[in-house]
């Protein structure tokens, strides 16, 4: 595979950051990941404005710009021959000239850029989808800030490992009572023709899918309701699912064991992936 490093396209064994980069010592970086259908990108503009928002909420230089980065997206698409996958990207504040805890100079130390793709066959057509996931809740215990995309994801990680060992496929975090997201896509429920998922705000990501789906919601003739829910609530509604741009509408059939419905994917769920996948292509 072929991956991009600051301005080099390389054989992924030769590309190289410094073990003094600050993703790497303070995991100071940020990321998109951009989902790619038929060989294009899907919402390139929506990751390229947060990635934007992202940078300017940490004080971080701009690697390049938009139209320089949407170029190597789809070189990097073009080289490996993604019909179907992602692109990761990472910024991180560079490499400074040791380890230390203040920022340093921004004339002196230039952003990291990163980018590699992730062959996904598949990816729309995916049986997950038919089958639906299980997950459970969890404790939210992350920073502060997670309406920004860091590179900060040992607590998802940690997540996603509690899941597995429980037998599920993901995790729903949960804060103050309140689910939250889930460890690395956006979570919803759906009662009646309405769709219920949390507000926007430092609390949780503001995810691209979410902002499609949500605009997709009228065309399925369903409403959406933005504010706090529980799990309880959740396990009680007639559907649920989770959005992202690695799963986009991905079904969920099962939270903390209690089954949603009849405990397969429920049609508005369905209908939603549908209208994602046409609309977004
Ligand atoms: N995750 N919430 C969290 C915590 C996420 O990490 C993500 C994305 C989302 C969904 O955002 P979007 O719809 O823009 O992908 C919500 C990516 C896919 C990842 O970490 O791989």
């Amino acid at each position: 595979r072929t991956v991009y490093v600051n301005g080099e396209y390389l054989p992924e064994t030769e590309a190289k950051v410094s073990i003094f980069d600050r993703a790497f010592l303070m995991g100071d970086g940020v990321y998109e990941v951009t989902s790619v259908l038929d060989g294009k990108l899907i919402d390139f503009d929506g990751h390229a404005a947060r990635l934007a928002r992202s940078l300017k909420e940490l004080d971080m230089q701009a690697p390049c710009t938009t139209e320089e980065l949407l170029e190597i997206h789809r070189k990097l698409v073009e080289i490996n021959g993604i019909e179907e996958g992602m692109v990761y990207l990472q910024v991180t504040r560079g490499a400074a000239a040791d380890r230390d805890f203040v920022f340093p100079d921004p004339e002196e130390v230039k952003p990291t850029l990163v980018l590699f793709t992730q062959n996904k066959p598949g990816l729309a057509d995916s049986p997950a989808a038919k089958k639906g996931i299980k997950v459970i809740s969890i404790e939210d215990v992350r920073w502060g800030r997670r309406d920004i995309k860091t590179v900060q994801l040992l607590y998802p990680s940690m997540g996603k490992m509690m899941a597995k060992k429980a037998g599920v496929d993901d995790a729903w975090m949960v804060e103050d009572g309140f689910v939250t997201e889930g460890t690395s896509n956006n979570a919803y429920f759906i009662k009646g023709n309405k769709i219920v998922t949390r507000a926007l705000s430092n609390d949780i990501l503001h995810g691209i899918t979410r902002a499609a789906v949500l605009r997709f919601a009228a065309e399925a003739q369903m409403e959406v309701e933005e504010r706090n829910f529980t799990i309880a609530e959740a396990q009680a509604a007639d559907e649920a699912f989770i959005t992202s741009a690695s799963t986009f509408v991905m079904p969920v059939v099962e939270i903390d064991g209690a089954a949603l419905g009849d405990g397969a994917p429920g049609p508005r769920a369905l209908r939603l992936r549908e209208i994602y996948l046409e609309e977004s292509r």
